[in-house]
């Protein structure tokens, strides 16, 4: 089939790629004209593995264009790959959505317009009546949320847990079941609403969990438990699994703090309190600031304090620095008045925390530095127990925010070591 993408950010390149991947004709349309040059320049503007070179493999496939005719036409299915940030209100900014539903020219064809941002319950069917009053009824519209992790993107595309299908026309639903073809996956089809409803309940119910996790370390490290254990004794409970039970610093990513505001913010708006919603997003703020009361059982203070923050991305294996926690310890810890060494192998934060020394290595970061605080668990982490980086330290404190190393290995090299639920 021929697949136009609208949005060359995280979701369309993947969804744009992988679909070229298995053979369709697609052509990813974004309206920064930068973008679109590199891209054809063979340049991938986000840090995901595998994804350059599967672009350069599909090439045959895979047009890049800032124009809106050359997206639409003779498209079988149009995505809407398009960013909806979180205004001030907390609500989802569906203004990108909106542009391309405006945009859409009117050719008398049968095209399904496929939702893949994550947009609140309800849109779809403004969408819908928009159409309609176009006239725009030659239009499908059908809602399938994207469930790509950043950082194994390619992998979820691939091997997705289910393909969530809404749609007014049953018609509409089978063709977009038809473009998966190849990749095999529980299909659940549904009407619009819910369909809508299942992504900002997934993620929504991940949140929880991780949440959940953090509280029970805090009172894991008040009363001698530690929460690795009891998170596999937990996980072990088939109905509950293992996965999403690793206690931390806070969740952050473009995904989870944003969708999890606007489903609280949803539904206030029709009336509803959403107060266990309201106690994950308290509690994931207050884990962002623990660690600052770790330092401060430790140094006595953090002012004048040096502290080097390891890992600055909001996860591992991505660049991405949305909603990152290291920001709000950085920003607190300015505050403060400690000074702050950052490092992170591939996230830039230089523009988002003002005031902190940016490093090229884990070694500089650490130079002199009264504690390390491990932000995010990146793999080239795991070894960083050496004498070399005890002795370029001025205390050998380390926080391990991730609970990457290991307590005894960490005490036995000579550090003073803390993580997160541990005894
Ligand atoms: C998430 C969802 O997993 C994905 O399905 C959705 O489409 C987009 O949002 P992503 O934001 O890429 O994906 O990252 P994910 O791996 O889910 O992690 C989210 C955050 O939770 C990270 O900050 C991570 O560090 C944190 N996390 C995750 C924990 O603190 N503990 C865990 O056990 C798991």
């Amino acid at each position: 089939m021929r697949i136009g993408i609208f949005g060359a950010g995280y979701v369309g390149l993947v969804t744009g790629t992988c679909f070229a991947d298995l053979g369709h004709d697609v052509v990813v349309r974004d309206i920064i004209p930068a973008r679109i040059a590199a891209l054809r320049a063979g340049k991938v503007p986000i840090f995901e593995p595998g994804l350059t070179e599967l672009i350069a493999a599909n090439r045959d496939r895979l047009t890049f264009t800032t124009e809106i005719a050359e997206v639409v036409a003779g498209a079988d299915v149009l995505f809407v790959c398009v960013g909806t940030p979180p205004t001030y209100s907390g609500d989802a900014d569906l203004s990108a959505v909106w542009t391309v539903v405006d945009e859409l020219p009117r050719d008398g064809r049968r095209v399904v317009l496929v939702m893949k941002s994550t947009v609140p319950v309800g849109t779809g069917a403004k969408v819908r009546s928009a159409l309609d009053e176009r006239g725009l009824t030659n239009v499908g519209y059908v809602s399938n949320p994207e469930f790509l992790a950043e950082g194994s993107a390619l992998k979820d595309f691939r091997n997705p847990d289910r393909i969530v299908i809404g749609s007014y026309e049953a018609a509409d639903a089978e063709v977009v079941e038809r473009l998966h073809a190849g990749i095999t996956a529980p299909i659940v089809r549904a009407d619009v609403a819910s369909a809508e409803m299942v992504k900002l309940a997934s993620n929504a119910a991940l949140a929880v969990r991780i949440s959940f996790i953090n509280e029970i370390a805090n009172v894991c490290e008040l009363t001698g438990a530690d929460v690795l254990t009891v998170a596999e004794g937990v996980g072990l409970d088939h109905r509950l699994g293992k996965h999403f039970l690793r206690a931390g610093i806070g969740f952050g990513g473009s995904c989870f703090p944003k969708d999890i505001s606007a489903l609280k913010q949803l539904a206030g708006n029709v009336g509803y309190h959403f107060q266990l919603l309201a106690a994950v997003i308290e509690v994931n703020e207050l884990q962002k600031r623990r660690v600052i009361g770790k330092l401060q059982k430790h140094l006595g203070t953090v002012r004048d304090r040096r502290i080097a923050l390891l890992g600055l991305a909001f996860k591992p294996n991505t660049d991405d620095m949305r909603e990152a926690p290291s920001l709000v310890l950085g920003a607190r810890l300015l505050a403060e008045g400690a000074e702050v060494r950052a490092w992170d192998p591939v996230a830039d934060a230089s523009r988002l925390l003002h005031g902190a020394v940016f490093c090229d290595s884990v070694l500089e970061a650490v130079d002199g530095a009264d504690a390390a605080v491990i932000v995010t668990e990146w793999e080239e982490l795991r070894g960083m127990l050496t004498p070399e980086l005890h002795a370029r330290m001025r205390t050998p404190l380390i926080i391990d925010g991730r609970n990457l190393l290991d307590p005894a290995a960490a005490r036995a090299a000579g550090f003073t070591y803390e993580g997160i639920g541990r005894a």
